[in-house]
């Protein structure tokens, strides 16, 4: 049998869990957030998210990944044979958002280049939906495929497959142990250039300017617990796909802290980037930062890009801002690969190389995910984008997690995962773990998804057309169960 690979040190797994968490989700989407819903206040039911929720669970999967040591339909078929189907379901949603989270790792590959000139020019949102997206109106008029898309989108399967072809030890380790690092420092960089700019503290000021009053608003802690579960990789199959490479005696709970308040950190320190540069755009513009304040793919692609043609220095700017944003997709991208590649290894015995390549280029699954990510290169992906992330997100991620966690606590009972965490790890989780996993992260998560699916009932998300919403987002999610639960049945020849 094949000796299972493993992680060549604890700092190289601990830099690729980080590069995991830290991704696009901490650069466009943390600011924004924490603005929108009590600046500086937002910071209090962000850390409870964190210390209740996110590090309980993260810490959870650590111990799980490295008791089973095996891929996740592996995992959960060893607790019961009939809970193999949560592993596939996982593994869909994390092979569908691979397909998604690569086309913007494309796009940040174009703008890096496009930063050396400011090839975007004055008009930063006509440039992106027009001249790069040419975004159609509705989701369903694709008008034929943009080529330099999917030449950018090919470019970040070529990395990725680099990685995940070299292996635990010669390629995520080592892309996670250059990723980060540099990573940091870019982002340290213009940060504390950015604070310097004119305007700056008027752009802090809004981000943290505490508004108390949204503590008593229960959507600001629902938004603080969803920011946390995309953005640590948990509920999604990854953490546990980590954690299956860890050596025997290796820690758990203080590397799951480890993990958790980088991320964090590195969540504030970019609010601070992006608000600085943002406050420095407001004060040039003579209006306040409410007026040019942004979040998602028009952040990122839209409002930075313009905020950049002013500073002194665009190039300096541009450049490592597009970098730095490359950088957290890749090590983000790569993670969400590894989840099907260790099934392949794992379940179907062949080498990692093949695995990767299959998966990556050559092979069945890579196949599909180019031809579904033609989808995102075609002139309609934004929209296409926009809607399978929120239906995965909402549905595939929140619901696949909730399972996860009422199955592992409620059914397979938490002492025997606590047992074994406290066996090897720095120090020990207790009662108050045991409670947050039992109690406080399965009922916000059953609140979550029950609003968000009440919320899309009354008013359909987006204004996009309804047949959109069902075909892109319910029709997808419908798709990945129906199709984890044949998958279940097919490799269990239907004894199970
Ligand atoms: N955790 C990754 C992100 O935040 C997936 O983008």
């Amino acid at each position: 049998m094949r000796k299972r690979e493993q992680w060549g040190t604890r700092t190289g797994f601990i830099f690729a869990a980080i590069g995991s968490a830290i991704g696009l989700g901490n650069i466009w989407r943390f600011p924004y957030v924490a603005y929108e819903n009590g600046g500086g206040a937002f910071f209090i039911p962000y850390l409870f998210a964190m210390v209740t929720a996110g590090i309980p669970f993260l810490i959870l999967e650590f111990g799980v990944g490295h008791k089973f040591k095996t891929s996740v339909p592996n995992i959960f078929s060893s607790l019961s044979g009939r809970m193999e189907w949560l592993g596939w379901w996982q593994l869909l949603v994390s092979f569908v958002i691979s397909i998604y989270y690569v086309a913007v790792v494309g796009w940040t590959i174009s703008y890096l280049i496009l930063a050396f000139t400011q090839g975007w020019g004055q008009d930063t949102a006509n440039f992106f939906y027009q001249t790069y997206l040419q975004l159609s109106d509705t989701p369903f008029a694709f008008n034929g495929i943009r080529w330099p898309i999917l030449g950018s989108i090919l470019c970040a399967w070529l990395v990725s497959w680099v990685v995940l072809f070299s292996g635990v030890k010669k390629g995520i380790e080592l892309a996670g142990k250059i990723f980060m690092p540099l990573l940091f420092i870019m982002v340290i960089v213009i940060t504390a250039r950015a604070v310097t700019l004119e305007g700056a503290t008027e752009g802090l000021n809004w981000m943290f300017q505490p508004d108390f009053s949204a503590l008593f608003n229960f959507k600001v802690w629902i938004e603080a617990y969803g920011q946390i579960f995309f953005s640590l990789s948990i509920g999604f199959a990854i953490m546990l796909t980590y954690a299956s490479y860890l050596p025997k005696n290796s820690d758990m709970a203080n590397n799951g802290f480890i993990t958790a308040f980088c991320n964090c950190g590195f969540s504030i320190l970019c609010g601070i980037m992006v608000f600085s540069v943002l406050g420095n755009m407001a004060f040039i513009q003579g209006v306040g930062v409410d007026k040019v304040v942004s979040s998602g793919v028009g952040l990122a692609f839209v409002t930075i890009p313009k905020a950049i043609n002013s500073l002194p220095g665009p190039v300096f700017f541009g450049t490592l801002f597009f970098a730095a944003l490359l950088f957290a997709g890749l090590s983000s991208m790569i993670s969400i690969c590894e989840v099907s590649v260790s099934v392949l290894i794992d379940r179907f015995g062949i080498s990692r190389k093949a695995a990767a390549s299959i998966y990556c280029g050559i092979g069945i699954l890579c196949g599909i995910g180019i031809l579904c990510g033609i989808v995102f290169a075609t002139h309609s992906g934004l929209l296409v984008l926009d809607i399978v992330d929120r239906f995965i997100n909402n549905f595939g991620v929140l619901v696949g997690g909730l399972l996860e966690i009422v199955f592992l606590v409620w059914i397979c009972g938490i002492d025997n995962f606590k047992d074994h965490i406290n066996l090897t790890s720095d120090f020990k989780v207790g009662k108050l773990w045991t409670f947050c996993l039992k109690f406080i992260t399965p009922a916000i998560l059953g609140y979550m998804i029950l609003s968000n699916l009440i919320g899309d009932i009354i008013t359909p998300y987006g204004g996009y057309p309804s047949s959109a919403l069902l075909i892109f987002g319910l029709f997808m999610v419908q798709g990945i169960i129906i199709l984890s639960v044949m998958i279940h049945v097919t490799v269990n020849g239907g004894e199970k």
